[in-house]
Order: C-alpha cells, then structure tokens, then sequence
C-alpha cells in the first residue's frame, strides 16, 4: 500500500475575525505545488466566507469540532450537516480543549465521527495523553485506548485521520522528542490495523503540539507522521507556509 498522503491542518481555535481571511487567501496564494493537502479549520462563524475565499485553490477548510447528532434543540451547537452545508470538507474532533473543557469522551467522539461520516465530512479525530499520564509510562496505553474508544467501526474504508496531541505539547513549546513521536505513532498505526486491517494503513496520522517553522522538517519526515494539525503557528500565513513547505 502507498503511503498515506499527508495533510497539514490549521486549527485556528477561537482566534480570528472577518478580517482575518486576508491571512487564509495569502495562506492558498503560497501553498504552490506541495505534495500534501492543506487545510484551515476557523471559527465556526468564518466557514461560509472562508469556503468562497478559497474555493477553486488548494486550501480545505475544515470545523473544529460538530454535534453527534444531525438536528435538534441543542441551544449554541453547530451540526456536521451544517458545517458541510457552507462549505468544510473535514472537521476536527476530540481535541483535547473539547475533552478537557466540555468533558467530551470517547464515546461522544465516536458518535461525532460517525455524525460527520452521515454529513460527508472527513474527520480528524484527536487523541493525546497529559503530562501526568506520561510520567506514569501510560502514553501508550491512553493513545491506543482513545484511537479504539473513539473511532466507530463505520470509519472503516472512509477519509479520516488520526491527530496525536500530546497535551502537554499544546502551546507550550515544549515537544516530545522525535524517538517519542514515532513510537506513540508506530502504536496508533498497529491499532488502526488491528481495527480497520489492511485499511487502517491508509488514514494519515498528524502530529500537533507546539509546531512551528523550526521543528516542522524534522517531525513531518519521522516515521508514521502523515502531517500535522497547527495551533498558534496557523495564524500567520508566513509561518504556516513555512510548515507546509517542510513536507
Ligand atoms: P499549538 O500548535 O498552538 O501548540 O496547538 C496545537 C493544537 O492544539 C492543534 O490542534
């Protein structure tokens, strides 16, 4: 099987006003001929303008996140259909923000991966363990429990990929080791064969936390790193080009 084809996401997390498209065209105007794919996941409320702003370049533009069920009275949620409907192609799900903040498990997760799959969304769904759980020796055990309890049986043979973020890794500056970063995504890649068999070979496994221009080369060439999902360096297009030329 060919290797998985890399993808480089910007998680712009809550940042980001209308005038902040100008950052996502200058982004598309710079991505040229790079051999993966690119894209932007903005607040929710910028995804219709962003959507037409890029369309006809390179640049997808994903949600951060979207409800486990298609419609209904879920005050301040955004459905997968709906994010689809003005225009994201992927959307990222069981951030570590999302499962620490609004107690999102496994479980929910899947059944959001499986609301996106209903809605043609492509999902990037997160996992990662905390500093306390690293110092435990359990990073192997967390990840590959999150990958099992969070991706459904329906991922099977569709797009989506697996985004390893260590907690402690996220915004802070600080990254695991190369070493590290291949042996947590050697384990994700033995579980999503042992999920999905020869499929679960295909899915891109990203590496995010604290990713910048600097580091980028030499984590999107380690071993099993598919790509990587951006905070803080996709907010300025000179930084997050500079990622993505690093592929
Ligand atoms: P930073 O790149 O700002 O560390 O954030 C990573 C992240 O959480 C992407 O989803």
């Amino acid at each position: 099987m060919t290797a998985p084809t890399p993808l480089i996401a910007g998680n712009w997390k809550m940042n980001g006003l209308s005038a902040s498209l100008a950052e996502a065209e200058a982004i598309a105007r710079g991505v040229g001929d790079c051999p993966g794919r690119v894209a932007i996941c903005p607040p929710a409320v910028l995804t219709h303008q962003m959507a037409e702003a890029l369309s006809g370049t390179r640049v997808l533009v994903g949600g951060q996140d979207a409800h486990w069920d298609d419609f209904g009275a879920f005050t301040g949620d955004i459905s997968a259909e709906m994010l689809a409907d003005v225009g994201a192609k992927l959307v990222i799900l069981g951030h570590s923000e999302r499962r620490e903040g609004y107690r999102e498990t496994d479980e929910i997760v899947a059944k959001k991966a499986q609301a996106a799959l209903r809605a043609g969304l492509e999902p990037i769904v997160c996992v990662g363990e905390t500093l306390a759980q690293r110092k435990a020796g359990e990073a192997l055990a967390v990840v590959t429990g999150q990958v099992r309890g969070s991706l459904p049986p329906e991922l099977a043979g569709q797009a989506f990929s697996v985004a390893y973020e260590p907690v402690w890794a996220i915004g802070t500056g600080l990254t695991p080791t190369t070493p590290e970063i291949e042996e947590v995504h050697r384990a994700i890649r033995a579980t999503l064969v042992e999920m999905f068999g020869e499929a679960g070979r295909a899915p891109p496994i990203l590496y995010g936390g604290s990713v910048k221009p600097g580091n980028a080369a030499e984590i999107l060439h380690a071993d099993e790193v598919g790509g990587a999902l951006v905070g803080g360096a996709s907010l300025k297009a000179a930084d997050f080009l500079a990622i993505v030329q690093a592929l």
